[in-house]
């Protein structure tokens, strides 16, 4: 097998800090290169190589492609749906003109395989709520919803125009410890534990009965591999699959927190992420990916919720 050589663009982000990880465990250290904007995230210093890169500067990009003989890119750089909605021009340009270079590079440089993630948030508000299906009405009404469905198609063009192996995951909102998600509205899951362990208590962006699709990052992160380590031949999808685990509300999680810290409290202030989750659906049907690849999630919303107050700092003697 040829030797590979990894990018991850967008490494130091709530993914990039454990794909990374996960990544130099499989290629060995040396041959995953990080790269971000921001400077080196603490848990991945020392452990490889870093660059310092714009994903918006091409000609760097492709620069670096070349002198480090990079085989695959994981792109993770992006504005995601709050903050989208702040500034609409810059997610959709941060969204598409990076994602543009990087299969543009792809193709001249003949990498091996490129991987992009895309998001529940194509869906829109004529999607199916329940079990929405991998092919149905696509009508985001977010940027970064709309972003990352032309992005799907950009995929789905480049590996039909020009045989680029660009491999695709729709991800749920991702719950993880190691690294602070970057402004999406699912970052309240995340927020969730922090406020319960440092103030036992936390103000929620979102109503006590909003169900969205959500997955615990070390399930993610298998996905990812698993998806990239498929042969192509299983591939059938070259937009992006939907993938399932969770499904829960604010009150549900908050609940199951409450067993392991019982003065824990909640209240509910909806903010104008309200109606960017108002637009998702709360559950999806991952079948295509099960059929395709085989995937499967681990985590429950008790397991999770146990190695998250766990890891970031809880121990067991708290259990009731
Ligand atoms: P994040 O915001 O935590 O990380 C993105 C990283 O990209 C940041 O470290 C940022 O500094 C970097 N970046 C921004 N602009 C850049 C540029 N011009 N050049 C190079 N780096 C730049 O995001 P994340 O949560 O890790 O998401 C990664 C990808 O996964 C995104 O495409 C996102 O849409 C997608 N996704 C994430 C979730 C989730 O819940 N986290 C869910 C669905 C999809
Ligand atoms: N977690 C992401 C967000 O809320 C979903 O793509 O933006």
């Amino acid at each position: 097998m040829a030797k590979e050589k990894v990018l991850v663009i967008g490494a130091s982000g709530q993914i990039g800090v454990e794909l990374t990880q996960a990544l130099r465990k499989i290629y060995g250290n040396a041959n995953v290169v990080a790269s971000d904007l921001r400077e080196q995230n603490e848990l991945l210093k020392g452990t490889g190589p870093y660059v310092s890169l714009d994903v918006m500067n091409k000609e760097m990009l492709h620069v670096q492609v070349i002198r480090q003989n990079i085989t695959q890119i994981y792109l993770l750089a992006a504005i995601l749906s709050a903050t989208g909605e702040k500034n609409p021009h810059l997610a959709w340009h941060l969204n598409m003109q990076g994602l543009l270079n990087v299969l543009d590079i792809a193709r001249e440089e003949k990498l091996q395989k490129v991987y992009w993630p895309s998001s529940i948030a194509v869906f829109g508000p004529t999607s199916p709520r329940k079990l929405c299906p991998q092919r149905t009405i696509i009508e985001p009404s977010t940027v970064y919803g709309i972003s990352k469905y032309a992005g799907e198609f950009w995929c789905n063009y480049f590996y039909g125009r020009y045989g680029v192996d660009v491999r695709s995951i729709r991800y749920p909102g991702l719950i993880s410890y190691k690294s602070s998600p970057g402004g999406g509205t699912t970052d309240y899951a995340v927020e969730i534990f922090t406020e319960a362990i440092e103030n036992g208590s936390y103000t929620c962006f979102l109503r006590e009965d909003t169900f969205l699709p959500m997955m615990y990052m070390p399930d993610a992160i298998r996905a990812t591999i698993e998806l990239m380590e498929a042969p192509a031949s299983k591939i059938s999808v070259r937009t992006s699959y939907n993938v399932s685990g969770l499904s829960f509300s604010p009150r549900e999680i908050s609940e199951e927190i409450k067993k392991h810290i019982p003065s824990f409290s909640t209240v509910y202030a909806p903010d104008y992420r309200q109606a960017i989750a108002d637009s998702w659906p709360q559950s999806i049907d991952d079948s295509v990916a099960r059929q395709d690849w085989g995937w499967q999630h681990e985590y429950d919303l008790p397991r999770m919720t146990a190695e998250m107050l766990s890891n970031l700092g809880k121990t067991d003697s708290l259990l009731v």
